[in-house]
C-alpha cells in the first residue's frame, strides 16, 4: 500500500501490515503513523507523460530503497515492526541506601514507557499523536531525588489502600485498627510511607506481544497500621496494541483490607504544555459517591443525571468544573469516585478521553467497581517536573481504578476485605490510539 509522510508529504510504498504503525519516512527520516494514502482526484494532464520505461525504473528504485530501509533499522526512532526492548539502568539511591532502577520498555510501534521500581512509578510514556509526532503524556520528574522529596503520587502504585479511610480507623473481625493519618485526620493512599515510596524487587517480562516488568512487595504485618503480611505483585505490560496493562495480585497471611491503584497524571497534549480542561471525557458510570468536605463518602450512590458529574456522554472536562456545586467545591474541582456501570469481573470499558488538538485518545478498561477522577486540583506550580516543565493548576488528570473510598467503614460498598488464603486479583488497561 501507499502511505504519505505527515512531515514531508513524500508518498511511499509500504507493506500493508504496517498500516497504523509508526514508521520512519524514507525521505526525511522522521516517524509518522502509516495511513493508507488515497490519491486526490486526477487533474487534467497539461505536461507530457514521462517515458513508460522511466516510470518503471522509478517504482523499482522506490521499492528497493523501501526494502533496504525496512531490512536495516538504522538509528533514529524505532521502526514499526522493530524489536520490543527492555533496558535497565540505575536511577539512584533511596535515603536508606537501597538502589532504585529505571527500566525503558519499547513496543514494536516505538511506544516507550519508563518505569522505576521505586514506588512502581511510570516516569514517562511516549505515544504518537494523529500525525505520528511522539510526546510524553505523563507528569513526573527526571530524577529519583525529586520523587523522594515531593511527589503527589506521580505515576505511582498506590496501596495498601488507595484513597481515603476516615479518621484512619476501621474494624475487622471485631478488632479496631488504627492507621497512619496523613491527610488531615484521615488516612490517604496507604499512609505516611505507602507503596509509592518503597522499593519493589523487579523482574523483566517478555511475552509474544508485550514487554513488561513484574514488581513484588512484601508489606509487613502492622505496616502503616494494617494487619497481615501482604505480598503484592503488580505487573506492568506495554503491549504491541499500544496498551499499558496492569495486573494486580495480592495474598495475605491474616485478614486485611486492600485497594491497589495506579496514579499517573495524564496530559494527552503532552506533559507540562497546558491544563487538561479541553480534554473530553466519557465515564461509563451513572452514579458517583458524594463526599463531605474531607472527601469522605457519605455512603450514598447518587445519580449523575442533571449534575456536573454527568460524563455519560463525552464532555470537555473544563465546561462545568467551576460551577456553583457543593461537590465541586469540596473537591476543588473533580476529585470523586464514580460507580462503574459494569463490574462483572472481566475488564470492562470505564472511561474514554480525547484530546482534540493532538487527536490522542485514551481508553480505560478495568475489573474494578469504581474510578477516581481527579483533575490535579492541588497542583499549583510548585512541582517542577521533567525538562523543567512547571506543573500548574490542573495540568494533569488521574483516572484511578479502584474500590470505593472508605469502603472498610461502609459495609454496603463492595468489600475491600482480603481474607487469609484468598487472592486479590484485578486488571486495568489504559489503551492509546488517535482519531
Ligand atoms: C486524591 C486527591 C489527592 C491526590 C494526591 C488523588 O487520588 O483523590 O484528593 O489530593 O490523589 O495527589
Amino acid at each position: 500500500m501507499k502511505a504519505q509522510c505527515s512531515n514531508c508529504n513524500t508518498i511511499q510504498d509500504i507493506p500493508k501490515e504496517y498500516a497504523g504503525r509508526n514508521i520512519k519516512c524514507l525521505s526525511c527520516k522522521t516517524c509518522f503513523i502509516a495511513q493508507r494514502f488515497v490519491p486526490p482526484p486526477p487533474v487534467p494532464i497539461t505536461a507530457p507523460l514521462p517515458e513508460p520505461g522511466s516510470v518503471i525504473m522509478l517504482v523499482l528504485v522506490v521499492l528497493l530503497v523501501s526494502y533496504q530501509s525496512w531490512a536495516g533499522t538504522k538509528g533514529g526512532c524505532k521502526l514499526s515492526g522493530g524489536a520490543m526492548e527492555i533496558r535497565k539502568e540505575q536511577f539512584g539511591k533511596t535515603k536508606d541506601g537501597q538502589t532504585a532502577d529505571i527500566y525503558t520498555l519499547t513496543n514494536e510501534n516505538g511506544v516507550q514507557m519508563k518505569l522505576t521500581n521505586y514506588g512502581g512509578i511510570v516516569t514517562s510514556l511516549i505515544v504518537p499523536d494523529r500525525k505520528g509526532q511522539m510526546a510524553d503524556i505523563v507528569l513526573g520528574y527526571d530524577n529519583l531525588a525529586d520523587y523522594i522529596k515531593d511527589s503527589p503520587y506521580f505515576g505511582a502504585i498506590v496501596g495498601r489502600y488507595g484513597n481515603r479511610i476516615a479518621k484512619g480507623r476501621f474494624t475487622l473481625n471485631n478488632v479496631e485498627y488504627k492507621l497512619a493519618t496523613n491527610n488531615g485526620n484521615n488516612h490517604l493512599h496507604g499512609g505516611i510511607k505507602g507503596f509509592d515510596k518503597v522499593i519493589w524487587p523487579a523482574q523483566p517480562v517478555r511475552q509474544n506481544d508485550a514487554v513488561g516488568l513484574k514488581l513484588t512487595y512484601l508489606s509487613k504485618d502492622g505496616e502503616e497500621g494494617y494487619p497481615g503480611n501482604l505480598i503484592s505483585t503488580v505487573t506492568y505490560l506495554l503491549t504491541n496494541n499500544n496498551e499499558l496493562k496492569i495486573d494486580y495480585i495480592a495474598v495475605t497471611d491474616k485478614d486485611t483490607v486492600v485497594n491497589l491503584t495506579h496514579h499517573s497524571y495524564f496530559n494527552l497534549a503532552g506533559q507540562g504544555t497546558c491544563d487538561i480542561l479541553g480534554h473530553e471525557l466519557m465515564l461509563d458510570a451513572d452514579r458517583f459517591t458524594p463526599v463531605d468536605e474531607g472527601l469522605i463518602p457519605a455512603g450514598e450512590l447518587k445519580g449523575v443525571k442533571g449534575t456536573p458529574m454527568d460524563f455519560t456522554k463525552s464532555t470537555a472536562i473544563g465546561i462545568r468544573i467551576n460551577q456553583d456545586n457543593e461537590q465541586l467545591k469540596y473537591g476543588k474541582g473533580y476529585d470523586h469516585n464514580w460507580v462503574l456501570n459494569s463490574s462483572d469481573g472481566s475488564p470492562a470499558p470505564a472511561a474514554r478521553v480525547y484530546e482534540p488538538t493532538s487527536g490522542r485518545v485514551m481508553e480505560v478498561y478495568t475489573t474494578q467497581p469504581g474510578i477516581q477522577f481527579y483533575t490535579g486540583n492541588f497542583l499549583d506550580g510548585s512541582n517542577v517536573g521533567k525538562g523543567g516543565k512547571v506543573y500548574k493548576h490542573r495540568y494533569g488528570f488521574c483516572l484511578e481504578t479502584q474500590h470505593f473510598p472508605d469502603s472498610p467503614n461502609h459495609p454496603a460498598f463492595p468489600t475491600t476485605i482480603l481474607k487469609q488464603g484468598k487472592t486479590y486479583k484485578h486488571t486495568t488497561i489504559y489503551k492509546f490510539s488517535t482519531k
